[in-house]
């Protein structure tokens, strides 16, 4: 499982479009599609997972459409911090609050303080976040040091290691990505996490919903075993060894009926599988503990969850 995923959810406004609908009702069914992103990696075990909600570029959007977000954010944001905090979820962000509507700033910063004590997964929203303004303020903080060091008679011009220079991001305390998922089928990074997904495997989905829809697209490949990031070297490893049990981490009842002995002799491939279709309520197709059985991914009741 990595340790931290990112997701870049996209295809709100394509979403209500395609029904006739206004944007905002798109953002609106968009929260379903977190929540469930959220539980099903909390599920998994993974310790990360950072949500891209709005990008310093999104302020060009029509004003209804900002004003609508940043309300549903800060409605969102109240009304899902007790179940985060029931879940040990961690909230916090990444990105300038400090341009956000009152209103939409504390309801992060409620989310903040209450949720920091907690020990299980950390949700990461990005917003207001973009990359390049990350970056450009690593840099200032780069310039303050070097003019501090100059000050107390030390050499400015020491060599910066990437290390110290991504002490001045937002994720100075995460481990980078090991994976980026983008739904709805685009293939852009759109200024997120630059610094952070050089070596991070990217997926593109044609669905809102990345659990769902990384299983369609590639099994459960990049979860369960994603590619140890090379750093451009020449790696014989293919498959994490250690793997803890689907079992002790998808805690959520439809797993029961779902892990069965066949699946967990399989392997951890097959594990995976089947925990990921059990949080979706889908057949792994590996057991016959969970139904409905084929086809899995084109059946009126699957597509249910896409799109
Ligand atoms: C992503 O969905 C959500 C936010 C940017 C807040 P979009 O609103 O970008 O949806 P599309 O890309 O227009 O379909
Ligand atoms: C990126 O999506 C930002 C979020 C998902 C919050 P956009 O839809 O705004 O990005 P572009 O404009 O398609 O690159
Ligand atoms: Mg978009």
């Amino acid at each position: 499982i990595p340790e931290h995923v990112a997701v870049i959810m996209d295809g709100n406004g394509r979403w209500a479009k395609k029904r006739a609908l206004n944007r905002l009702k798109g953002h609106k069914a968009g929260i379903e599609a977190v929540r469930e992103t959220i539980r099903c990696a909390s599920d998994l075990g993974v310790r990360y997972l950072t949500i891209y909600s709005f990008s310093t570029e999104n302020w060009k959007r029509p004003q209804e459409e900002v004003v609508g977000l940043m309300d549903l954010f800060a409605k969102t944001m109240l009304a899902e911090v007790d179940g985060l905090h029931e879940e040990n979820v961690r909230v916090r962000t990444i990105g300038d609050l400090s341009a956000l509507p009152a209103e939409t700033r504390e309801a992060f910063e409620e989310a903040w303080l209450k949720t920091r004590g907690n020990t299980g997964m950390t949700l990461v929203v990005a917003v207001n976040y973009g990359s390049r303004q990350e970056i450009l303020h690593a840099a200032e903080a780069c310039v303050r040091r070097a003019l501090a060091t100059a000050a107390e008679g030390g050499d400015p011009t020491a060599p910066l290691t990437e290390a110290e220079f991504a002490q001045g991001l937002y994720t100075a305390d995460i481990p980078d990505p090991e994976v980026v998922i983008r739904t709805s089928g685009e293939m852009r990074l759109s200024n997120y996490l630059l610094w952070q997904v050089a070596y991070s495997e990217f997926v593109s989905t044609m669905s809102r919903s990345p659990c769902y829809a990384s299983l369609q697209a590639n099994g459960p490949r990049w979860l369960c075993c994603p590619p140890p990031p090379r750093y451009a070297r020449v790696s014989s490893t293919t498959c994490c060894a250690p793997m803890r049990s689907c079992q002790t981490r998808c805690s959520a009842s439809w797993r029961r009926r779902c892990i069965r002995s066949a699946c967990i002799s399989s392997g951890c491939r097959a594990r995976l599988w089947s925990a990921l279709c059990c949080c979706w309520r889908l057949s792994c197709g590996m057991c016959s503990g969970c139904a409905p059985v084929s086809p899995m991914w084109a059946s009126a009741s699957s597509a249910r969850r896409i799109a």
